[in-house]
């Protein structure tokens, strides 16, 4: 699907690896709508990106602020892909060091963000995608995001790795259920990425991962993972997969 003309929303595209992106597409030509929070910068950032980007504040774990934005995204133009970035950890043990059991909140919210968030990101976005008709066949395509701790999850990622081995679950069942509408799904699972969540690291950490990174011993660009979700929604046999973007790292435990 060429994306030259094509409308998409990118969540969490005020920042990292939605923001990058949202640069990639509009570089090639789509028109964006970058959805995330309305404390983020995403006004300022779709501002920067011109005329073919534009801004829609939503808190994704509210389902009809994110159909709204969603909408919004319909009116610029028909919309044909979502790339869904929004989400974050939280720290939790099973069993806290004085032997309490580890916090059920943070759980819930993390869950309710990355695993409930992507949901919605699949049914909102097709059932707007589903009202177009197909170009070339073709309906649109969604792009979750996981992480390589929905497979390696270290010690304290537990609502995490639940949440990001969820999406890599939901991505084979989505592709079946959306083939009849012509909407391919796919996940990328990234490892350590250069994105501001990182970039308050201390300089010593951060060596220590790239270290562990096999080959390239650096972190992950953010324009590669933008390259890689573009690269999905244009090739059109690539469907109900998730990919490990991650310089073949295995995280250890801790
Ligand atoms: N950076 C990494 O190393 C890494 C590795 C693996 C997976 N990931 C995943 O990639 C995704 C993006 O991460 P990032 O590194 O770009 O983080 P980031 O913090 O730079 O960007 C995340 C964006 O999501 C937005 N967001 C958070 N909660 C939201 C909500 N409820 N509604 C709307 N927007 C919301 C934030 O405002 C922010 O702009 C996340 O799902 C993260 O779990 C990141």
């Amino acid at each position: 699907m060429r994306l030259d003309g094509m409308s998409a929303a990118v969540t969490g595209g005020a920042s990292g690896l939605g923001l990058a992106t949202a640069e990639k597409m509009v570089e090639a030509g789509a028109k964006v709508t970058l959805i995330d929070l309305p404390s983020s910068p995403g006004a300022e950032q779709a501002r920067r990106l011109g005329g073919n980007a534009r801004f829609a504040a939503a808190d994704i774990t509210d389902a009809e602020q994110f159909a709204a934005a969603l909408d919004a995204a319909d009116e610029f133009g028909p919309l044909r892909s979502v790339v869904h970035c929004a989400g974050r950890g939280a720290r939790i043990r099973l069993v806290e060091k004085d032997g309490s059991p580890g916090a059920l909140e943070p759980f819930e919210d993390v869950v309710q963000l990355n695993l409930i968030g992507s949901y919605n990101a699949l049914r909102l976005g097709a059932a707007r995608i589903a009202r177009h008709d197909p170009i070339d066949g073709e309906g649109g395509a969604i792009v979750l995001t996981a992480s390589v701790a929905a497979f390696d999850g270290q010690i304290g990622q537990i609502a995490y790795t639940a949440s990001k081995a969820g999406i890599v679950g939901m991505t084979l069942c989505a592709a079946r259920d959306l083939a009849s509408k012509g909407i391919r799904v796919c996940t990328i699972a990234p490892g350590i990425m250069d994105t501001p969540l990182l970039g308050r690291l201390r300089e010593d950490v951060r060596t220590s991962l790239e270290e562990s990174v096999p080959n390239p011993k650096r972190l992950g660009r953010p324009a590669e993972f933008g390259a890689l979700a573009c690269g999905i929604v244009e090739n059109p046999y690539l469907n109900g997969e998730t990919i490990r973007l991650d310089g073949a790292i295995r995280m250890a435990p801790r």
